[in-house]
């Protein structure tokens, strides 16, 4: 299994428990960089694996294919890990690379193990609460919509896709024991809970 680990945003306390466990018992740990391969040193060797911050995508495509393919045999029998700064699905090389290991490679199983993501520590060090809707943006189209407290996920299912959305999630309860994600939109329920998330994307 190949498993994105998320190192927090650079402090060697902020890591998780269960990013630290999973770096202690990987059979190989991978990272992006120098400052990654800094956080898991007390618990695992870590093996940079280069990823050069280019924008022209046919490029970059060859080096994630090159790098899953390098990946692939020993995370098809082992578990490896891949760890990175912040959060493994916010922004993040992780999701290149594990997009194209399950074209390429559908065999191996990946997953990911939540990091604290900038977005978040930024809000704690610099003081700056965030109590009502907000953006974050890398400078690409807004494709992605979080929304927080959906207690009602198919009236706010309609109205983002008057927005433009168009593919869903429901999820609640997240990492507790009677946790429930949807993704099938005829399935997903008219009331939720508190603790319950809509996630909408444009494809
Ligand atoms: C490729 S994204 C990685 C985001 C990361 N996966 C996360 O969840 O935070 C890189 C950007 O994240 C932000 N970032 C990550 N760690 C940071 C930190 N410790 N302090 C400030 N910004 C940070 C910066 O804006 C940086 O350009």
């Amino acid at each position: 299994m190949l498993i994105g680990v998320g190192l927090g945003p650079g402090s060697p306390e902020l890591l998780t428990l269960k990013a630290v466990e999973t770096l202690k018992k990987s059979h190989k740990v991978y990272v992006p960089g120098r400052m990654a391969a800094e956080l898991v040193a007390p618990y695992a060797e870590a093996e940079i694996l280069d990823f050069p911050m280019l924008t022209d995508y046919n490029v970059l495509n060859e080096v994630w294919t090159k790098n899953a393919e390098l990946i692939a045999e020993e995370s098809r029998h082992n578990l490896v890990s891949f760890g990175l700064i912040g959060d493994p699905n916010f922004f993040s090389t992780f999701t290149h690379l594990k997009r194209v290991m399950n074209r390429l490679y559908p065999d191996v199983e990946t997953a990911t193990i939540p990091g604290i993501s900038s977005i978040t520590s930024f809000a704690s060090r610099a003081d700056a609460e965030v109590d009502a809707s907000f953006e974050v943006s890398d400078g690409s189209e807004k494709a992605y919509k979080i929304v927080l407290k959906a207690t009602r996920p198919l009236e706010i299912i309609d109205s983002m896709k008057k927005e433009g959305y168009n593919k869903f999630t429901f999820a609640q309860r997240l990492f507790m024991d009677d946790e429930i994600i949807i993704k099938e939109l005829k399935k997903i329920p008219e009331k939720g809970n508190y603790f319950s998330i809509v996630f909408g994307q444009k494809e």
